[in-house]
């Protein structure tokens, strides 16, 4: 399993502070933001982590990961040279992807939970993550028949179908890198994380486990202060690097 982590984007919700360095390097309590996607993945056994970035901060994130092996793993760096969307990543990880199966984390995404298990039982086809939240405006959606079972994922959506948002996991098989190259952009110009879901979901391949610890999407300043104390109540022990 290879492993992700996108890191890219202009963050102009958090903008001064992102005005000369990217949101993924602010600080969430005592280390980087990226730090804590980072042991998620280093924490699951993934060894081999291409770290996907903007063109302006690439030398920043050399610097402060540099080659990987203080943290007995290997990182492999890839520009995006515009944030054309979540699943273009698996486009620019074509060659690092090669043959094997991927698991792709957000920059700015932080678990409570140890997915390792989660990562490491995975067999093929995708699988995601949804956690309830309140403001199910902001996220993907996932949508539940009556019986429980997963029948679309909306990206956004103005009238959302539940309050179960994708959080920023995604686990694949390799088909996942033909599936990005033949998605058309959406209307917000992005080629889409959630076509990729729908994509799965369409071959009856796409599994959605339950997040039962904290997840925060960092990406505001509200989000990025309660990270901030979770950090520092809750995720201290749990951290690896
Ligand atoms: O956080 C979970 C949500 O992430 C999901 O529920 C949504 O389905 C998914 O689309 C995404 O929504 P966001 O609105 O949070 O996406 P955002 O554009 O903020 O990008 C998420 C992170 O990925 C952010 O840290 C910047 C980075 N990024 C984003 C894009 C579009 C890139 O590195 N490159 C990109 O092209």
């Amino acid at each position: 399993m290879r492993g992700i982590i996108l890191s890219g984007g202009h963050a102009t919700r958090l903008r001064p502070c992102t005005k000369v360095t990217s949101k993924q390097l602010l600080p969430v309590y005592n280390r980087p933001m990226i730090y804590y996607p980072l042991n998620t993945l280093i924490k699951a056994g993934i060894k081999e982590i291409l770290i996907i970035v903007a063109p302006e901060q690439a030398g920043d994130y050399l610097n402060l990961l540099g080659s990987g092996e203080e943290m007995g793993v290997k990182f492999t760096y890839e520009i995006q040279d515009e944030p054309k969307g979540l699943a273009q990543a698996f486009i620019l990880a074509e060659n690092f992807i090669d043959k094997e199966d991927v698991v792709m984390i957000l920059g700015d995404n932080i678990f409570e939970d140890d997915l390792s298990n989660e990562i490491n039982s995975f067999k093929k086809g995708g699988k995601i993550f949804a956690k309830e939240v309140s403001d199910p405006e902001r996220f993907g959606i996932v949508e539940f028949d009556e019986n429980n079972k997963v029948i679309s994922i909306e990206e956004k959506p103005a009238k959302p179908k539940s309050n179960y948002c994708v959080t920023g996991l995604y686990i694949y098989d390799n088909k996942v890198v033909q599936m990005a190259k033949n998605l058309k952009p959406s209307a917000r110009g992005e080629i889409e994380i959630t076509d990729i879901n729908n994509e799965y979901l369409k071959l009856n391949e796409l599994e959605v486990a339950m997040v039962e610890g904290e997840w925060i999407d960092a990406g505001t300043f509200d989000s990025l202060l309660k990270a901030q104390n979770l950090a520092k109540e809750r995720l201290q022990e749990k951290l690896v690097i």
